[in-house]
């Protein structure tokens, strides 16, 4: 029988089966949907997460990962983790009834002194609810947060910075810090409530950093500074660290807004006031206006210039470079913005394929489409490939030689010899 379960195979619970299997663990992993079962069994993963795919198919032909749909072959299982969505209810709360829905099942399946490792994000109080709905004295309920970056995930799991291990029974604790034992990575012992907000304080606190220098960065505007070398200084200073400091249109993802939101409702309803997290959501939101206007006069030479009718081009569609994602992209509500004011719209975004239209973008299979005839070129996420385009080529293409760059990708040497006038994000100086 395998040492472990893990219940659901998305990006965390595929990621932690896989990865746990590689650190010497057997694991059983359950996915409710019979085809991605299928086709995990033969060792096809379905998701652009590097290293993943090869890690699959080391399990399952080591025999340390399998995968199954049905909970019957965990019954007297010792340890199950838990990797369910936690998405946002409409009224910005983490919505648990998948998580409870599995909970209610488990107490009939788990061996003596079982242990349920809740790896998904869930709100403070998760594991003491989930101990009450398994109805079982003898098995412990044990936060373990994942850290996993998209793009990162496989990387981030076997080379963490941390190990959360939130146990209010030493022994329960000992068992789940043992999976990890081969990373050498620190474990922080925890009390199960602590750990469950380490992971929306972590999250939170990425979301106001990057909105501190998406204001930044409009400061530097009106004022004539640059944000790159704000933003160095800043990370050079070890209390601060140089990562998260890059301006762009807003922090998305299916992570930092839904647990930004939830951490809200979390402090509401805890009675404290958490202004400045609201004002950083605030912020984000905004910044989606401070893009658009950008492009707005960039385009119309006016900043209440109309769009109507302007050809786009967008380079980049994903809420960041090395995913294919799109939940919450700002891309997205970027574009949306751009379509309600009446602009026509191309994209091209190398994690978005097989798909004609995303939103009101139609998607082109190659940059030199979303260049013709364009009126602007803005780039909105960060693929580095950006940078190696032939950009005389789009510039020869285009309608007009006008570039928005949102991440501030591009600097001279990329766009040298071609006539495109570019504008930046917290350049005080022309471009
Ligand atoms: C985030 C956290 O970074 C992970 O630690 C966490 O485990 C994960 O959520 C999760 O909760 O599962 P992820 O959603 O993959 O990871 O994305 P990030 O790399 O954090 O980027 C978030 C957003 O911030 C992106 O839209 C990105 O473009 C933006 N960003 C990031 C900036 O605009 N500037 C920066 O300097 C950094």
């Amino acid at each position: 029988m395998a040492e472990l379960a893990v219940i659901g195979a998305g990006y965390v619970g595929l990621t932690s089966a896989a990865c746990l299997a590689r650190l010497g663990n057997s694991v059983v992993c359950v996915d409710n949907d019979p085809s991605k079962v299928d086709y995990l069994l033969a060792g096809e993963v379905g998701i652009a997460e590097p290293g993943l795919p090869e890690l699959v198919r080391e399990g399952l032909s080591s025999g340390k990962l399998t995968f199954t749909t049905s909970l019957d072959p965990l019954r007297g299982i010792g340890m199950v983790m838990l990797c369910l969505p936690t998405p946002m209810a409409a009224d910005g709360h983490a919505d648990l009834s998948v998580l409870e829905s599995v909970l209610g099942s488990l107490g009939d399946l788990l061996g003596r002194d079982g242990v349920v490792v809740l790896k998904s994000t869930v709100p403070v109080g998760t594991a003491e609810r989930a101990a009450e709905l398994l109805c079982r004295a003898d098995v412990q309920v044990v936060g373990n947060p994942e850290f996993l970056r998209e793009g990162f995930a496989v990387e981030d799991f076997l080379h963490p910075d941390r190990i959360v291990v939130g146990a209010a029974d030493q022994e329960a604790g000992d068992r789940v810090a043992a999976l990890y034992a081969s990373t050498g990575a620190p474990v922080l012992r925890t009390d199960p409530a602590s750990a469950e907000l380490a992971k929306y304080a972590s999250n939170a606190f990425l979301a106001m950093k990057v909105s501190y220098v998406n204001v930044l960065a409009e400061l530097c505007e009106r004022l004539g500074a640059e944000v790159a070398e704000v933003a160095a200084v800043m990370g050079l200073d070890d209390r601060i660290g140089p990562a998260f400091l890059s301006p762009g249109p807003g922090w998305g993802g299916s992570c930092l807004p839904k647990d930004t939101s939830a951490l809200l409702r979390t402090a509401e309803h805890a009675g404290i006031d958490f202004a400045m997290l609201r004002d950083a959501v605030r912020a984000n939101a905004r910044q989606q206006a401070v893009i658009v206007r950008k492009i707005r006069c960039a385009v119309t030479g006016s900043a209440s210039g109309s769009l109507a009718g302007a050809r786009i081009g967008l380079l980049g569609l994903t809420f960041k470079a090395g995913t294919g994602d799109l939940r919450h992209s700002p891309a997205l509500a970027i574009a949306d913005e751009l379509a309600r004011a009446g602009a026509v719209l191309t994209g091209y975004d190398p994690g978005v394929t097989g798909r004609d239209k995303v939103g009101p973008v139609t998607v082109a299979g190659d940059p030199t489409l979303v260049a013709k005839e364009a009126d602007a070129i803005v780039v909105l996420t960060e693929w580095p490939e950006f940078r190696d385009l032939d950009w005389a080529q789009l510039a020869a293409v285009a309608a007009r030689p006008v570039l928005v760059d949102t991440r501030n990708l591009l600097d001279a040497r990329a766009l040298a010899g071609t006539p495109f006038l570019r504008t930046g994000v917290g350049t005080g100086k022309p471009g």
